[in-house]
Formats: structure tokens, sequence, C-alpha cells
């Protein structure tokens, strides 16, 4: 499929679970903030709730409404063929989300969605990266809170340090927020497919082509009391440090030996050991099918942080990057992480693969390798912070 015969499409972007927590919330966003004249749908399983969806959207904003279940791959591929980006909130994603990314990759669409399930997305590498990069549709996964922050701090962080040399880069991720019944439910997903995700990554390592003469690793760190940001800073297991490590390897920028390290940061001790604690727990949990499914029960497909709650929420993310003789400090910074930025990430994301002139790429590519730049810009311009702290 054609360059041109993408931009044929009725639509710029599709919003595909337009109904959820966070797809609502995105939807919002567009309507707010879209182009005047961006031809956008919203989609979902039940045309009853995406019209009351419609409903609550501003007065004239012209979106269309597209019926697609994931159960059933015609209405897939039918929503594909429709637009120029398809931007997905259906999760979790290992649950749901294969037949849209094969639809898509298929149909030369761009895709993105709001995954931070590690193993989702080794499994659509290993299964369609080779024919999106056939039809040249970008696979963007991980575009909300997990991972734009991370990726594109790393990246602006890479870029005020010298060319051609190591680079090392640690993150350190405060926040104070809560997340919703979809994100909760991918969590403990996750949680319980430790031997999965394993070998997912194995089988994707398999498939990848080896990076030749430069070197981009992502190692876990180890709890330690970080004197650089005067916080204690423990291993974040997310997807974040996988997927910083991928621009690494796909951008010269970073570097012929690069390390990223990707740490929780806590001011006190004892919240430190908590959060250990907590998560243990949690992990152990989601190994017990019952418990599991005990757990799933407290929050439910839907429910979400209030707008009251979610006003309060704040996130940080704070860099250290050095190099080449120089030491930078740098972070990226806003609201509630988990919703209203992510919404605001998601949807900018969207846009900037639908509207702005981006780098060749193609198959499954990281937010700061497809969109970079431009989406640092787009974001500031959003009301999200990135800045340089101070450097040496
Ligand atoms: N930090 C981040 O990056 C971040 C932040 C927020 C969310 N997320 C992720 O985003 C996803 C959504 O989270 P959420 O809490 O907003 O989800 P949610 O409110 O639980 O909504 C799930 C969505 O999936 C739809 N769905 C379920 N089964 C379907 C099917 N068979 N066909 C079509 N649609 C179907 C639901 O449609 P109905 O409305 O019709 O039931 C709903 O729109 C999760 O995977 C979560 O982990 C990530």
């Amino acid at each position: 499929m054609s360059r041109l015969k993408r931009s044929d499409r009725p639509y710029d972007i599709v919003l595909f679970g337009a109904t959820s927590f966070a797809g609502a919330l995105t939807a919002q966003y567009l309507a707010a903030h879209g182009p005047d004249d961006l031809r956008w749908a919203i989609a979902g399983r039940n045309e009853d709730k995406l019209r009351a969806l419609r409903e609550r959207l501003p007065k004239g904003t012209d979106v269309g409404v597209l019926t697609a279940d994931v159960s059933d791959p015609d209405s897939l591929r039918a929503l594909a063929e429709h637009a120029r980006v398809v931007a997905t909130t259906v999760g979790p994603y290992l649950t749901y989300g294969e037949e849209l990314v094969a639809a898509c990759a298929d149909a030369g669409t761009d895709y993105l969605d709001l995954s931070g399930e590690p193993e989702f997305v080794d499994l659509m590498y290993v299964r369609h990266d080779a024919r999106a990069r056939e039809t040249g549709a970008r696979l963007v996964h991980a575009c909300g809170f997990d991972s734009v922050p991370h990726d594109l701090g790393a990246y602006f962080t890479v870029r005020q340090l010298p060319e051609g040399v190591p680079l090392t880069v640690d993150g350190f991720v405060t926040a104070d927020a809560m997340f919703s019944g979809g994100t909760f439910a991918s969590a403990l997903n996750q949680f319980a497919r430790g031997r999965q995700m394993i070998a997912a990554a194995r089988d994707r390592g398999r498939h990848e082509p080896r990076l030749v003469g430069r070197r981009a690793a992502a190692p876990t760190g180890t709890p330690r009391y970080a004197q650089e940001v005067g916080a204690w800073a423990l291993p974040l297991p997310t997807i974040d440090a996988q997927i910083v490590r991928r621009s690494a390897k796909a951008l010269e920028r970073y570097g012929p030996d690069f390390r990223y390290r990707h740490y929780a940061a806590v001011r006190r001790l004892p919240v430190a050991v908590g959060g250990v604690a907590a998560m243990g727990a949690l992990f152990a949990a989601a190994q017990v099918p019952p418990a599991r499914r005990w757990l799933s029960g407290r929050v439910r497909p839907g429910d979400g942080p209030s707008a009251e709650k979610r006003a309060k929420s704040w996130f940080s993310v704070r860099f250290v990057g050095e190099g080449g003789g120089r030491r930078v400090f740098t972070e990226v910074a806003g609201g509630d992480p988990g919703y209203d930025e992510t919404a605001k990430m998601f949807a900018e994301s969207a846009l900037s693969l639908a509207f702005d002139d981006l780098p060749e790429t193609s198959g499954q590519v990281t937010p700061a390798v497809a969109m970079g730049e431009r989406l640092i810009e787009r974001l500031r311009r959003a009301g999200i912070t990135f800045r340089v702290a101070s450097s040496r």
C-alpha cells in the first residue's frame, strides 16, 4: 500500500477503545486540541457507549463512530484500512492486542498503543515487524507514561552531551498518582507471566539484528542511595529501560557505548522498603490464580481516579547524563501521569504520526525513533516540561 493511498483514507486518526478510561480522556484531548480539519473517528465494540461518549465531547466536534470487536478480525481490518493512524487503548494487549497490530502491519497503517507489556511488544516484533517494514507501517508501542517521558527524556539528555563518545544516563522517576482498572489488569497479567516474558525476550533476541561496532545496554541497577538526586534509588523493572535501549540501538547519536539505568526515586528509606514489600506481595499474589482473580475484582475495567484526584497528581523524571567530560541534569515533568498526561502523550503521538515531517521509519519503532524532536516540541507546547536543570 503506497503512502499516497494512505493519504486517501477517510480518517487521519481512528481511536480504538475510545470508551476506556484512558480512551475517553484521549478523545476529549483530541476534540479540544486536534487541528480544525482533523478527520477522526472513535471506535469500539459498543455503539451505544460510543454515541454516549460523542455526546460528552465539546459541542460541534466532528467525529465519526466505527464499531469493531477484537474477536472479529474483519472488523479490525476495516478499521486499519479506513485510517492513516490507528491508536488503541484496548488492553491488556497480550489478551486483546495482536489482531489489530497484524491488520495495521498488513494495511500499511501506523499503529500506536499504551502497552507497557514487554512480552506483548516482543511477540509483536517477532510476528509483525517484517510485514510492517514491507508495507511502511510504523508500529509504536508504549506511547503513554510507559514510556514517553523516559524514552524522550533520555533522548533529550543525550542531545545535551557530546557526540561520538561513550554515554551513560540514569533516570529517576517520582510520581504521586493512582491507576485504573485496565492498568491494574495489565500489571497483574504481566506479573503472572514471568517465564513467558523471558521466553519472548529470548526469541526476539534470536530475530533481531545484532548491533555492530556500537553497544547499547540497559542493565538492572542495584538499590542505592543516589547522592546525585538526594534520594533512595530502586531499580524499576518496567518496560521503559528496554524502550530506551532500543532507541539507543537505532540512533547513532547515543554514541558508541551507551548505558541506561532506570530507577524509582524515594526520599525516605521506610517508604522505599514499604514500596519494595508491597510490590513483592502483589507479585507473589499474582502467581496464585484465586488470589489474582480476587485482586482483579478490586479495580474494575472502566474504573479510574476521579478528576479531583488526577488534578492533584504529578510526575517528575530526573535524568543524570555523563560522557565526554560533561555531566548534565535534566527533567521531564507534568501532571497526572497515568491518565491526563498519558492521554496528552498518546493523542500528541497520534497527531505527530499523522501530520509531522518525521524521519523515514517503518516496522516496530520506539517513540524517540519515530517522532523524537517533533514529539518533544508538541509535548512542551501542551505543557509538559523538558528542561536542563544544570550542566558542567
Ligand atoms: N502508563 C501508561 O502508559 C498507561 C496508562 C493508562 C492505561 N494504560 C493501558 O491502557 C489500557 C487501557 O486502560 P484503561 O484502564 O483505560 O482500560 P478500561 O477502562 O478497562 O477499558 C478497556 C477498553 O477495552 C475495550 N474492550 C474490551 N474488550 C473488547 C473487545 N472484545 N473488543 C473491543 N474492545 C474491547 C473496552 O470496551 P467497552 O467500553 O465496550 O467495555 C474498553 O474500551 C490498559 O492496557 C492499560 O494498561 C497504560
